[in-house]
């Protein structure tokens, strides 16, 4: 049976595309700041329902409370939530009374979190780049396991860039998955069909997810290709580096920051040795 016309060439590509790329090699398409995909982003993260982009609101209700109590942030205490996305801790943070300011690349979700947080500031920036005042915040977070989708060196210049704009003594909050983690030991390949659009494309597609794995690195790829009905394929690159409590504290103490706790979560959850997640609490030394 003949499927598509031009389906060699079409065969020729994905071969191409299906290979191994070079560890950390960037995404060809952007995502993040995509502009369709970035309101299907904002959807998840408001779905109250999934833990799919944020975490539940529960949850991060609980996370903002521990965060301020554990490192005894008093009202008008600074705080700076990277990868702040729409917003929803940092407008629980503000509802503490702390002074926030939150840095995200995706205008859309910026926009959504100045409307519903008048009282934080929120710059949109790469926080890669972005150069922060010293010595200006009480304490600062990274919440999702955002340090983890990071090349070594861009994460070291973040945790430079982070352990500068943080006051001497300063709390640093973040979170990354573990070795542990089933994302990590996914199946190797998978295939689905969108026929009237989904999260990738507002028109049908046919998406193949292969899951690459680069031990030595204690790294995964999530590959996504993306087949529109016209032929044009995308592809789309989701890197993540998987810590142990030990590698992550030993990229903290080179990057001048002491940890002063592990845990299975930033809501204080007990440290689990086979936890998928590890939360960090780190100061600026
Ligand atoms: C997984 S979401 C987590 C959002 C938020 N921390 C939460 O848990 O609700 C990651 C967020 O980081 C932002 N982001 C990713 N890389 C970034 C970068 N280099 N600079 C600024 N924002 C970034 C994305 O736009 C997105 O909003």
């Amino acid at each position: 049976m003949r499927l598509i016309e031009n389906n060699r060439l079409l065969f020729n590509r994905l071969a191409d595309l299906a290979t191994k790329p070079p560890l950390f090699e960037p995404s060809p398409a952007r995502f993040w700041n995509d502009p369709y995909i970035a309101q299907q982003m904002l959807k998840a993260h408001l779905d109250p329902t999934t833990d799919a982009a944020s975490r539940r609101p529960e949850t991060i209700e609980r996370c903002a409370a521990w965060i301020a109590e554990r490192a005894g942030l008093l009202p008008g205490a600074r705080l700076l939530d990277l990868g702040c996305g729409p917003g929803l801790y940092a407008r629980r943070f503000a509802g503490r009374d702390l002074r926030v300011t939150g840095v995200d690349f995706s205008e859309n979700s910026l926009a959504y979190a100045r409307q519903h947080d008048p009282h934080s500031t929120y710059i949109h920036a790469d926080y890669r780049t972005l150069d922060l005042p010293p010595e200006s915040f009480e304490a600062a977070v990274l919440i999702y396991g955002d340090l983890c989708v990071l090349n070594d060196a861009d994460r070291d210049t973040v945790l430079h860039n982070v352990r500068r704009a943080l006051c001497p003594g300063g709390y640093f909050f973040f979170d990354v998955m573990t070795p542990q983690h089933s994302d990590y030991h996914q199946p190797s390949a998978r295939w689905w069909v969108e026929t009237s659009g989904g999260f990738w494309k507002p028109t049908p597609y046919l998406a193949l997810l292969r899951h690459h794995q680069y031990p030595e690195h204690e790294t995964g790829l999530e590959q996504y290709l993306v087949i529109e009905d016209s032929g044009d394929v995308t592809e789309y690159r989701i890197w993540s580096h998987y810590y142990s409590p030990e590698a992550i504290t030993a990229v903290l103490e080179r990057q001048g920051f002491e940890v002063v706790g592990r845990y299975g979560n930033l809501t204080g959850a007990p440290y689990q040795p086979d936890g998928e997640w590890l939360g960090l609490a780190a100061r600026r030394m």
